[in-house]
């Protein structure tokens, strides 16, 4: 049976010792606790001995590091309501051990932080154990390396729950500026009649970050940039951006919305891919000396829609770049006719609405105004929001996330059919592409990206979000 909207009571945390459960699940924990929303018991899991402190020990830990500010009171809470099941996910005896924590818990989220090659066992322990039933599972990206592992996995998942019973993370789901995007579009009218082919020129995403891959080079080989942050977060920002009007704000219809989307967006074909490695990464920890791992990637498509056919969509990422900030920019057509410019003088580019989704996350269109002045000129402005200052403080994805899928709601969270399309969409340069391209520290990626956005005036580099108060 679904366990539709009833509140899980507790949360089970495989990979408890982990470094995304210290990272940003029990900074998540600390806040829902802080938030008064909790109210269930944690129960981690993982190989390494240990009891109650000392998982205790972990989140203390955890929470003094990266909370600040942090509340003694709330930790003092939280720290009551941890407790710790060790063992071997292979073995039977953790499940049992566990079953018995969980004797009094009705409706458990099992939240699975640990490398998918252990999905089967323990969800087949679960399953032994008899936890599963009425649970819950969450489960990380990326999901699978390809549709077929997807799939595998997919399946493995639905032998004990069924698909409103699993959620696919991808945190930018949670993040407010991502969502942001859709209600900007829908909920602003001026915009929908220019939101299509015939006023909009081409669409950039533009994902960066100014430091390399850091202790996660053993990860980051098995992914690469396409698997690690293209695939997901970057064509969820695309099926905001380009998906129709959904039929109602509940999960089935705005996930069949963004389905239909990436229905329609084309596979990206191998010319359209330009890979880069960050010179230095082959001697990361954990990296393969000869690795040919691309940290960054650059891709060109389109969108085979009424609303889109014809629009280039062009999207990079890249680690060690000059900046870190994920900004989307529509770039509208440009004026039919330049009346104002003299001759000589340079024209004016088109207007530009950028979408500045990182931590300082605002908007910037991009307009022109009268010089001052005795002659008719134009002059670049800006109009510009920080939402930190027009909103003020917002919850933190991961503390969302955990909540929603707490409450049983998909609507921030991937669906089977979605994903399979995010696979498709790449599924062909993943294997089929020429080597990476070094690019230096610093510097925005290799050269050679620069032919996908030659016809549509050259990538757009991220500019400095309005500082917030
Ligand atoms: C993760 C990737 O999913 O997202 C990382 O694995 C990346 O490589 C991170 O750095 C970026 O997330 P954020 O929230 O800092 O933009």
């Amino acid at each position: 049976m679904a366990a539709a909207r009833t509140r899980s009571d507790a949360l089970v945390l495989f990979g408890a010792t982990g470094d995304l459960a210290y990272k940003k699940i029990f900074p998540a924990v600390y806040q829902m606790e802080a938030a008064g929303g909790l109210d269930g018991r944690v129960i981690g899991v993982a190989s390494s001995d240990g009891d109650d402190t000392f998982l205790r020990g972990r989140v203390r830990d955890s929470i003094t590091e990266l909370v600040p500010n942090f509340d003694q009171a709330v930790l003092d809470r939280l720290l009551a309501q941890v407790h710790y099941v060790s063992g071997d996910y292979r073995e039977e005896q953790v499940y049992q051990d566990l079953a018995q924590v969980l004797k009094h818990f009705e409706r458990p989220l099992f939240y699975l932080a640990i490398p998918p090659a252990l999905f089967d066992d323990v969800i087949t322990g679960l399953e032994h154990c008899g936890v599963a039933s009425n649970g819950r599972v969450v489960v990380e990206k990326p999901f699978g390396r390809d549709s077929a592992s997807a799939k595998e996995l997919n399946d493995v998942l639905h032998k004990s729950f069924t698909e409103d019973e699993i959620f696919r993370i991808d945190h930018y789901l949670g993040k407010e500026s991502i969502e942001n995007l859709l209600v900007f579009r829908f909920a602003n009218s001026m915009l929908e009649p220019i939101w299509n082919r015939n006023f909009i020129a081409s669409v950039q995403i533009t994902m960066a970050e100014d430091f390399g891959v850091g202790s996660r080079g053993k990860f980051y080989e098995s992914v690469g940039a396409l698997r690690d942050v293209l695939q997901n977060h970057l064509l969820q920002i695309v099926a905001l951006l380009g998906m129709e009007p959904p039929a109602g704000a509940d999960a089935a219809s705005l996930r069949d919305e963004k389905v239909k989307l990436l229905r329609q967006v084309r596979t990206i074909e191998p010319g359209n891919l330009v890979r880069g490695q960050y010179r230095g990464y082959i001697d990361e920890e954990g990296v393969d000396g000869g690795s040919d791992i691309e940290t960054y990637a650059a891709v060109r498509f389109e969108i085979d829609s009424w609303r889109w056919a014809g629009v280039p969509w062009l999207i990079r990422t890249g680690k060690d770049l000059t900046s870190t900030a994920t900004e989307a920019i529509i770039t509208f057509n440009a004026p039919p006719r330049l009346l104002f410019t003299p001759k000589g003088s340079p024209e004016p580019g088109p207007n530009l609405l950028r979408f500045q989704l990182g931590k300082q996350d605002g908007v910037k269109l991009h307009l022109h105004a009268k010089k001052p002045g005795e002659d008719l000129i134009p002059e670049p402005i800006d109009l510009e929001v920080s939402y930190a200052k027009a909103l003020g403080p917002r919850e933190e994805a991961y503390q969302r996330l955990l909540d929603d899928a707490m409450d049983g709601d998909a609507r921030r969270f991937g669906r089977e059919d979605a994903l399979d399309e995010q696979w498709r969409i790449v599924e062909q340069v993943l294997e089929h592409h020429e080597e990476v391209h070094l690019y230096a520290h610093g510097t925005m990626g290799p050269k050679e990206a620069d032919r996908l956005a030659a016809d549509v005036g050259g990538w757009l580099d991220p500019v400095p979000p309005v500082s917030a108060p």
